[in-house]
């Protein structure tokens, strides 16, 4: 059985909406690089007409697939959701410790990989092995937009219903999360060393005794002004993940419950860590913003701003073998899925992935030279 959001989900349920995850302890392969640069990410309000087709077609094929393949669109969407808002228990017998892939270090490198499975199946379900995710490339003037490739209709399996409407042909608001005055909303290059990996990627995981410290902080906090008092967790977040990431996931999602009712689980909730139901729905909210595909375009956005960071702008990753070899296990293949465990270390080179950004895209870059 796997614990989400304290249910158990058994797997023996032939109606079950998700995979089971893998037997525990999991037998996964290690990954093993790739030994070519075969998929070139491009933006995505620049792709020919052949290449939308061709996003469109893997989508929809993703969409497809029936939600108990590890490889489906809801497979994809719930993986997302497992590993935020409390859904996932480090050790379910530590009702409060919640594990994340947010708000930390674990950031970059986790997505980079969640999304490097993501896009090989999608190129394995057209049979392209040279297909690349599109990225939403919303650092550049041409860019800020939703790219109408995601909302030119209903039927678009790129579409979804739960965005902001009226914003849909409008600017994006990289500020939209009101950022401190001083702070860049496209995240650049800090000092080149520890400090500037951890402002750029986040801080460690908090120990288990400021984990501790906090709990109790907030717990009399919360005794006093008979409020409930909210984590703050941005301050271990990375600039990487902290503006215009966060801002363009609240500013895409619709908000709120359904016009004139509270929002509850029965009005499409979802429960958050802090134990409150959040109607943010879709890109607005962790545990669903998976289920937009937009959500992997953004990302694949974010990832590239972490491989300019690296490969340009002179960032290094941190030297903490804890960091390097920390590892999570993906599915690969979708016509045969297996585990495979994949480390921090593994991913710090895209070459290492068989993927790279668009050369054309990296020689002007406004934010560079320009406050935003
Ligand atoms: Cu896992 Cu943009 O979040």
């Amino acid at each position: 059985g796997d614990k989400v959001n304290d249910k158990l989900v058994e797997c023996t349920d032939p109606n079950r909406e998700y995979p089971c995850p893998p037997p525990s302890p999991v037998r996964a392969v290690d990954f093993k690089p790739e030994g070519a640069v075969r998929r070139v990410r491009q933006p995505a309000h620049l792709l020919s007409r052949e290449y939308q087709e061709k996003y469109k077609e893997a989508i929809a094929k993703m969409k497809a697939l029936p939600a108990s393949h590890p490889l489906s669109f809801a497979a994809q969407a719930a993986i997302h959701q497992a590993y935020c808002d409390g859904h996932y228990r480090y050790d379910p017998t530590e009702k409060n410790r919640p594990f994340d892939v947010h708000f930390s270090w674990i950031f970059a490198p986790w997505h980079r990989m969640y999304i490097y499975f993501y896009e090989k199946a999608l190129g394995q379900l057209i049979g392209d092995d040279t297909f690349a995710l599109p990225y939403w490339n919303w650092d550049a003037p041409a860019g800020m937009v939703i790219p109408p490739l995601f909302r030119d209709s209903f039927a678009n399996p790129l579409y979804d219903r739960n965005r902001e409407q009226p914003r849909l042909d409008k600017l994006v608001d990289l500020d939209f999360l009101n950022a401190p005055d001083d702070a860049p909303l496209i995240p650049f290059n800090g000092p080149k060393d520890d400090k500037g990996a951890r402002a750029f990627l986040g801080e460690k995981l908090c120990s288990d005794t400021d984990f501790r410290l906090k709990e109790i902080n907030e717990r009399s906090k919360r005794r006093q002004g008979g409020q409930r008092a909210k984590r703050d967790k941005t301050k271990s977040q990375g600039s990487l993940e902290r503006m215009a990431h966060t801002a363009l996931h609240v500013w895409v999602g619709r908000s709120g419950p359904p016009e004139g009712k509270t929002c509850t689980a029965d009005t499409g909730g979802v429960l958050g860590h802090d134990g409150a139901f959040n109607c943010n729905n879709d890109m607005g909210f962790l545990g669903s913003s998976g289920r937009d595909p937009l959500f992997y375009s953004h990302h694949a956005n974010v990832d590239r701003l972490w491989h300019i960071w690296s490969t340009k702008l002179g960032g290094e990753g941190f030297k903490d073998p804890e960091w390097l070899d920390a590892s999570f296990v993906f599915y690969d293949d979708v016509a045969n899925p297996r585990p495979v465990r994949i480390r921090f270390r593994d991913v710090l080179d895209t070459r290492n992935l068989g993927y790279t950004y668009d050369a054309e895209s990296e020689k002007d870059l406004p934010w560079l030279t320009c406050k935003l």
